[in-house]
């Protein structure tokens, strides 16, 4: 793996021109169209114990992939503190930044993803990545101590959406048709990892990514949008829709692994980000794994009737497959496909 150039630096230097390793194919913002008039679901968490917003829950699983969750329980407290000490981090001097490099081999850290190889195009954004989950796998080399509280609100906030995600995942369960304690079980000591991601303005915004076409390898994604630009992309009927966040919202998708385990109900949704010509772009992904131990393939009870729709592995072997090759659309789900 090969390490990349600091975004943020990059984008102080107020080139007019920037490398072209960042410029995309005119043709891949070409032939999709943004569809305005279309919006992810928002599902009232304070309402799911009501049959109707758990029917509006199973809906927006299976045909958006996504949805925006208001109403979570997590006090605003909690999430203000999160924003506001990524935010101080990201506006730290790069030195200091660097001092918690990402560094071969190892997932946790500040940096960029690292590539395959030198032709491999990149990403205008730069990412902190910490494991919040399991207490455990956190490695102190990593972890900012500046701002002094970050540590404090990334524990909190940690907790804070394992919870809503578990609780997530038993309606889902339920509305499954399948045991809603046994798909908690997989997920309860799961693996969660914290993507902290700064896009810097660009002078050619139009023609790159902040972030890929990608889906999410993961069970569930909570994504916050840290402040008030917006930038996510979802790909629904071969267009690009602009997804508008509600301020304090979680916005949440269907990653791979929960529309195998689905055998295919659910789906995982391709999605991007896009940078703003002016303004710095902040969010934060929280990804939800389930415990490394996991067969990752439909559950047994979801194929007592329908047959199988993709191969089980092991959670090893998934992300083995994933960390091999660039992110890539569904690449992940294709591959375990039928
Ligand atoms: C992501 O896909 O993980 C992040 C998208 C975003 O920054 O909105
Ligand atoms: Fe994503």
């Amino acid at each position: 793996s090969l390490p990349v150039e600091n975004v943020q630096t990059l984008a102080s230097k107020n080139l007019n021109n920037i490398p072209s390793r960042y410029i995309r194919p005119e043709v891949e913002f070409d032939v999709v169209s943004i569809d305005e008039s279309q919006q992810i679901p928002v599902i009232d968490m304070s309402k799911l114990d009501h049959d109707d917003e758990q029917k509006k829950l199973h809906q927006a699983c299976k045909d958006w992939g996504f949805f925006q969750l208001i109403n979570h329980g997590v006090a605003d407290e909690v999430i203000e503190k999160m924003k506001t000490d990524t935010q101080e981090f990201f506006n730290l001097p790069l030195e200091e930044k660097m001092a918690y490099a990402k560094i071969p081999n190892y997932l946790e850290g500040y940096g960029q993803a690292f590539v395959l190889s030198e032709d491999q195009k990149l990403d205008w954004g730069d990412m902190l990545f910490l494991f919040g989950l399991p207490v455990s796998i956190r490695d102190p080399r990593f972890r900012p101590t500046n701002p002094p509280s970050l540590g404090a609100s990334f524990d909190k906030y940690s907790m804070k959406l394992h919870k809503v995600m578990i609780y997530l995942m038993k309606l889902m369960a339920n509305n499954l048709g399948t045991d809603p304690e046994m798909l908690a079980s997989f997920f309860e000591d799961g693996i969660q990892g914290i993507r902290m991601n700064y896009y810097p303005p660009c002078a050619e915004a139009s023609k790159v990514y902040g972030l890929a076409p990608h889906s999410d390898a993961t069970g569930l994604t909570l994504l916050l949008q840290v402040n008030e630009v917006e930038g996510l992309q979802i790909k629904r009927n071969e267009k690009w829709v602009p997804v508008k966040p509600i301020p304090a919202a979680f916005i949440i998708n269907i990653g791979d692994m929960m529309e195998i385990m689905s055998n295919g109900e659910y789906k995982s949704i391709e999605h991007r980000a896009v940078v703003n010509p002016e303004k710095e772009r902040l969010s934060i992904a929280a990804f939800h794994n389930p415990k490394s131990c996991t067969q990752i393939g439909p559950l047994p009870d979801l194929i007592k009737t329908n047959k199988a729709l993709y191969k089980t592995v092991s959670f090893e072997e998934f992300m083995k497959l994933k960390m091999s090759s660039k992110l890539d659309g569904k690449f992940m789900v294709k591959k375990l496909k039928l």
